[in-house]
């Protein structure tokens, strides 16, 4: 493994590390004014959500690393406190981009890239109307991580009042994850983008105790088919089955074929029933996977 220091690094080589290294990022697409009103629009990676309650957004922009000097969006949120938060989807992505060009101040993005403002209700900075998701926001608070080039400035944006295109929601009036769209930043010109087909679901753990990877038999857990997902899935079970039910699973057709193959050669039966399990698991069928791996 490339063991670094990040003190030995340039900005500009420790930017690239970091930018790839921690990838997808979601992006906000940030609305400011400053106090004569002049209204400026900007894409930020360096964002997330980090509360809920209350409803807390972070974003950075930094200092450039070219000159140091700080960003206009940052310069207008010292000047008034509140900004939209836009949520970009792949209709947006290059007009997105083109607003990243470091316009001379004043200059206003909406007009620059094309996209259309809408007045907000309660802050002063417009919405983006072509964002699925708008958020308007109070700045609490900003937080300077330094002052020399790449330095970020952190803005705590408080969510005020949402707007959420009904094209993404679905019957219940909730966010359908398969309806959004978003695209997110990685490293260089890289974008990915969430279509349904690189959606997928991991039932989460909070709802129950899984008994975890350590509680796994010595077997199971060196398997040569099985996977880091597949004991991740294995561990998440609150209980293992009772013996009958292993020995009811034993008798279905399809285990009892596998068996009656394999009578005399335990290596391989136990290959086999690896296999299967793997299977299972990667139908996320955990509960059968178990009975089939307690067999061998
Ligand atoms: C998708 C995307 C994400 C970006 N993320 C950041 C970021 O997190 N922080 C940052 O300082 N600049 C980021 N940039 C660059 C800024 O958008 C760019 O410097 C912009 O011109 C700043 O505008 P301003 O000076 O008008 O605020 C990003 C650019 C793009 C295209």
């Amino acid at each position: 493994m490339l063991s670094i220091h990040t003190k030995d690094l340039s900005p500009v080589e420790l930017q690239n590390y970091l930018l790839y290294a921690v990838a997808p990022r979601p992006i906000c697409f940030t609305s400011t004014m400053d106090r004569k009103g002049n209204v400026n629009l900007s894409p930020f990676s360096f964002f997330n959500l980090f509360s809920t309650n209350p409803p807390v957004c972070i974003f950075s922009p930094s200092r450039r690393v070219r000159d140091n000097t700080t960003k206009h969006t940052l310069e207008n949120i010292l000047e008034v406190p509140e900004c939209v938060i836009n949520i970009v989807n792949y209709d947006m992505v290059q007009q997105t981009s083109l607003a990243s060009v470091e316009y001379p101040k004043g200059v206003n993005e909406f007009i620059k890239s094309g996209f259309t403002p809408i007045a907000s209700e309660l802050v002063k900075p417009p919405r983006v109307a072509e964002s699925p998701v708008q958020f308007e926001c109070a700045v609490n608070q900003v937080i300077a991580l330094g002052n020399g080039p790449g330095a970020g400035n952190l803005i705590l944006a408080e969510i005020k009042l949402m707007h959420i295109s009904e094209s993404i929601l679905d019957a219940n009036g909730k966010i359908d994850q398969q309806k959004t769209d978003q695209v997110a930043r990685l490293g260089g010109d890289w974008y990915c983008r969430l279509t349904k087909d690189n959606l997928f679901k991991v039932t989460k753990p909070v709802r129950s105790m899984g008994i975890g990877v350590d509680a796994i038999a010595y077997a199971i857990r060196n398997s040569k088919v099985l996977t880091g997902n597949n004991l991740g899935q294995l561990g998440n079970v609150e209980a293992l089955p009772t013996d009958q039910q292993i020995e009811d699973y034993s008798r279905s057709p399809e285990i009892k074929d596998l068996l009656d193959a394999t009578i005399g050669d335990g290596q391989t039966r136990e290959l086999q029933l690896h296999l299967k399990a793997k299977q299972l698991l990667d139908d996320d069928r955990v509960d059968e996977a178990w009975k089939v791996l307690l067999i061998a």
